[in-house]
């Protein structure tokens, strides 16, 4: 045994209903940045390297399975939540033969850092042989005193956690619920963050012995560290000092907390990788959302879903992006709003354009402000500059689309595609109706409604004689007096 490492499993709790959310949806559904807010609790838990991982799941368990998404974890059914204590007790047969360390994490700690959990596991496994042991010492040098860590912090406002009493050792003799706790014990701010790590083979001696007689009639999982005292055990405090990694997020102020803590945490990741934020107080991006270097952001951006984008990008104030690619040296400009869709590189969106359902903006393509595009594919260096809906249209090259263009692609049943061409010219204020192909450098003439194909090289102009009138504007009065 070279590199020994004592094996550990990890519990999360996740069964309950969360009913300070006053919701429909499971507690720990509910999104954090884009994400289930259980989602941030398993890569934390992930990353201190557990051999396995079970979720105690009951309350709407199908949502909360799929929200987990884990293919190698084991799910275990808490049918009633009778406290967390209860539902530690139900993964029991996962360890009641283990020889190692369990560690348990409410799953509504989406602000805990994985080298928090490393680091518990590290110091529990230190705990657990005889001081001067070697570091590959086995069975022999296991020091059978030790019986768990909990990792505590202290908190400037205590209310709602459990108290940690504990003696002049480190030593935590139990820890006490908010609602069971005298006056005095409600002074104390150390509290517990609902992170354990317990030696299986003594948890499993006192879980079946927890009982229910106290404020909440739950069998808390807090009651195991008396127990473990009553048997001569030790539980030992890991008190981290930065308190806002434990957040129990129980209501949707807590959640609207935690996540402007992460929201935060990740713009500040972005940043170190050389990304500009101006006012990043305002700023909203997402949790799978990827940034290069020197990407630019103005204030009030919102960046959600998969949305990637490329270099020397700059988008503007007040933009919102939704799974939109977006390449390199691309200006969004202010109040544009892209979704599902891909932006190459070098061209200029905005302001206020609005990109959406798989359209394509090819290289250098300039989508100027009040322009729509949906489902459409617009070519290198085309310009839409103004006032214009495109949708369903396959647009070629250099094409120039005058302000007011529309292509009336639904016909009240069913949408129609319209196909431009390389450098066809459409005149402002053009009414595509389609089905409809308009030719290589074709040219519509302005007010048009085109409503047959145009061929290449052809002027499509549709307009009824322009009359003349002089000098109607006396005719006019004259005849409001006559009147
Ligand atoms: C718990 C701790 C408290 C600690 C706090 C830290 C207990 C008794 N109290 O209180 O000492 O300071 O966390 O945030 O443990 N759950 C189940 N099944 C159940 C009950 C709960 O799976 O029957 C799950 C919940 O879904 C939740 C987690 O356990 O993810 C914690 O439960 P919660 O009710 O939020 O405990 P707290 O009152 O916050
Ligand atoms: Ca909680």
């Amino acid at each position: 045994m070279g590199h020994h490492h004592d094996k550990h499993i990890a519990v999360i709790l996740a069964a309950g209903k969360g009913t300070r959310f006053k919701s429909k949806k499971p507690k720990v559904v509910h999104k954090i940045l884009g994400k289930p807010m259980i989602h941030y609790i398993s890569l934390a838990v992930r990353w201190s390297a557990p051999d396995k991982v079970i979720y105690v799941v009951g309350h709407e368990k199908q949502q909360v399975k799929k929200a987990i998404n884990c293919l190698n974890c084991i799910y275990v059914e808490q049918e009633e939540q009778l406290g967390t204590g209860h539902a530690v007790a139900q993964t029991k047969p996962y360890w009641e033969n283990f020889d190692g360390i369990v560690m348990v994490v409410n799953g509504d700690l989406p602000l805990v850092e994985g080298e928090t959990l490393k680091n518990a596991v590290k110091y529990m496994e230190a705990l657990l042989r005889f001081e001067g042991a070697p570091a590959e010492g086995g069975e022999n040098y296991r020091n059978e005193n030790v019986a768990g860590v909990v990792i505590t912090t202290k908190v400037p406002n205590p209310l709602g956690y459990g108290r940690i009493i504990k003696d002049s050792n480190h030593r935590i003799l139990r820890i006490v619920e908010e609602k069971d706790a005298t006056y005095e014990e409600q002074q104390i701010n150390e509290i517990n963050t609902g992170i354990y790590l317990f030696y299986a083979p003594y948890l499993k001696e006192v879980i079946d012995k927890l009982e229910n007689n106290n404020a909440q009639k739950e069998y808390y999982l807090t009651d195991v560290v008396q127990l473990l005292n009553q048997m001569g055990k030790e539980v030992y405090a890991l008190l981290v000092p930065d308190y806002t990694q434990f957040i129990g997020v129980n209501d949707r102020w807590d959640l609207a907390k935690a996540e402007n803590i992460l929201r935060m945490k990740y713009l500040q990741f972005w940043s170190y990788a050389g990304v500009t934020f101006h006012n990043p107080e305002s700023i909203y991006i997402e949790f799978d959302v990827e940034l290069s270097p020197d990407v630019e952001i103005y204030h009030g951006v919102s960046l959600r879903g998969r949305t990637t984008v490329g270099e020397d990008t700059v988008i503007e104030e007040h933009c919102s992006l939704k799974n939109a690619k977006i390449g390199k040296n691309v200006k969004i400009l202010k109040g544009s709003i892209i979704e599902d869709s891909t932006i190459e590189d070098g061209a200029v969106i905005g302001p206020y354009a609005r990109i959406r359902n798989n359209t394509t903006i090819r290289q250098e393509a300039q989508i100027g402000n009040f322009v729509e595009v949906k489902n459409s594919t617009v070519g290198e260096k085309t310009a839409a500059k103004h006032l214009t809906y495109l949708g369903d249209a396959e647009i070629g090259k250099e094409v120039n689309i005058g302000a007011g263009t529309i292509t009336c692609n639904y016909d009240g049943f069913e949408k129609h595609k319209t196909v431009i061409k390389d450098r066809a010219f459409i005149g402002s204020d053009t009414m595509l109706v389609a089905p409809l192909t308009v030719g290589e450098e074709a040219v519509t003439g302005s007010g048009s409604v085109v409503t047959k194909d145009v061929p290449d090289k052809a002027l499509a102009v549709e307009r009824s004689q322009l009359k003349i009138i002089e000098n109607y504007a006396e005719k006019r009065k004259k005849r409001k007096k006559n009147a």
